[in-house]
């Protein structure tokens, strides 16, 4: 798939991409962009025109090299001893769209101050992709010497075999990076319509990336071929 390509080459030059999941799941586009890579002008382009939720996706290897929990398993450690955490806790079921959420927990660099501005969460997504890569070099990482809980960037973790098992754009975004050859951490953001405060439609995402002569994915394309690229390796 030529489009794919491109888009895994935009990936590996740091570049922006943007990812529909499916009609059958969000139904939503995300800004995507490789975590070692992104600028604060970056995160400013996604608040303002995505303005979803700017979180950084990381490979479940790497999740487990730095000790990062899903938040749902953190929570229900909790919940015996915390009432409202006890039934707050998200069951198989709970979503419209999916199994479980990928959430983790929330960061900021200890270098930040209160980890808002638009520099403060790139220096954290930019810390967070470098101890990733520390870590999948076999470096000893501490995670709590370099960042703080909780804070303004929300971590995702990828589930498993990224694709098999899941097919958000927390899932999609690492495939891109892993078939890019570059740190498996990305940060995504939902675009939302200002006109009604709805997901942007998925015509008038593709009509946005295309405006700003950026790679528009679907899920299923990257899918097919990120399965593709598995097999070979
Ligand atoms: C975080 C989200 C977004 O939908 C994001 O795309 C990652 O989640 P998922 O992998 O479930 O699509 O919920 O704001
Ligand atoms: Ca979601
Ligand atoms: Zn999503």
């Amino acid at each position: 798939d030529p489009e794919v390509k491109k888009g895994v080459e935009a990936v590996e030059r740091g570049e922006m991409v943007f990812i529909f999941d499916s009609d059958s799941r969000e139904g939503e586009t995300d800004f995507v962009i490789a975590a070692s890579a992104i600028t604060p002008d970056d995160v400013r382009w996604m608040r303002r025109d995505g303005g979803g939720l700017i979180c950084t996706a990381l490979a479940d290897e790497v999740c487990t090299t730095l000790g990062l929990p899903f938040m749902a398993d953190l929570l229900s450690e909790g919940a015996g001893r915390w009432p409202a955490i006890g039934n707050t806790v998200e069951q198989t079921g709970d979503l419209a769209y999916d199994s479980r959420s990928s959430f983790s927990i929330w960061v900021n660099h200890r270098d930040t101050r209160t980890g808002i501005p638009d520099n403060d969460r790139a220096l954290t997504i930019n810390k967070l992709a470098e101890i990733s890569e520390k870590g999948r070099n076999g470096e000893a990482v501490v995670f709590g010497d370099e960042f703080r809980a909780p804070g303004h960037v929300a971590l995702l973790r990828a589930a498993e075999g990224l694709v098999e098992n899941r097919r958000g754009q927390t899932e999609l975004s690492v495939a891109l990076a892993e078939m890019a050859g570059i740190t498996p951490v990305m940060v995504v953001c939902e675009m939302l319509d200002d006109t009604n405060g709805k997901a942007l439609s998925k015509e008038d995402a593709r009509t946005y990336a295309q405006l700003h002569g950026c790679v528009f994915l679907e899920g299923g394309q990257i899918t097919e071929v990120y399965k593709e690229w598995v097999a070979q390796q």
